[in-house]
């Protein structure tokens, strides 16, 4: 009978012990909405549009009138450029360029996202595969984060004295005197697109 007691005993107190577990734990990691695929999918499609739309633009104004007119509108003319480009992206979905070393202050990641882009950087400099990485923000918003590498056409703005467009620099600096992001090489990290989907 004592044994039986005991035994019952244990089983009540066995059973306390687990809900009051369970109610003092944190809260489960959120539902998906999306899967990661998906999330990576929309992603990458507004990239497209916003980074397409920025080398496109590049381009056309080298194009039109060299490095100094690219840098004179760059200078002016990106927000409007990111505005007008914005309309393309599907609702809930928007994008922007973050960095450690800006040139424009508004780039600047915050302490969260740097933490992310330092764990990118030390990928990159072990030559790990660097693609892209997901955080989930709650269950239906999503972070995305795609890295930029530089490439030997950016260093005539983002390079050192010796990459570096003197005219087209110039141009820059007065706009952006505090301007950080220099003295980069070809293939360098840069930053990250970063796409906020919220569904
Ligand atoms: C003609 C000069 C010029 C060239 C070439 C150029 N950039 Fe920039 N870049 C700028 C200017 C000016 C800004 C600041 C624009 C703004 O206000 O967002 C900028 C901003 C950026 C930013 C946003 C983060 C920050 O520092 O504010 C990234 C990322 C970037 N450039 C990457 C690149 C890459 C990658 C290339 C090559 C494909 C490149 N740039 C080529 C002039 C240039």
């Amino acid at each position: 009978m004592q044994m039986k007691m005991k035994l019952i005993l244990t089983i009540i107190s066995t059973a306390l012990l687990f809900s009051a577990c369970s109610n003092t734990q944190p809260q489960e990691a959120p539902k998906k909405v999306l899967s990661e695929e998906e999330v990576k999918f929309e992603a990458r499609k507004a990239i497209r549009v916003v980074g397409g739309a920025f080398m496109q633009t590049l381009k056309a104004k080298v194009r039109e009138g060299g490095l100094s007119n690219a840098a004179t509108f760059c200078s002016a003319h990106t927000d409007d450029l990111y505005n007008e480009v914005s309309k393309n992206l599907d609702e809930g979905v928007s994008v922007k360029r973050i960095t450690d070393k800006p040139r424009n202050m508004q780039n600047m990641a915050t302490d969260e996202q740097l933490l992310v882009l330092k764990e990118i950087q030390r990928k990159f400099n072990n030559n790990e595969r660097i693609g892209m990485v997901v955080k989930q923000k709650s269950e239906n918003h999503y972070q995305v984060y795609k890295p930029i590498i530089m490439m030997a056409k950016c260093l005539n703005c983002h390079g050192d004295s010796k990459t570096i467009n003197k005219e087209a620099y110039e141009i820059v600096s007065k706009k952006y005197p505090q301007d950080m992001a220099i003295n980069y090489k070809a293939g360098d990290f840069r930053g990250a697109f970063l796409v906020d989907i919220i569904k």
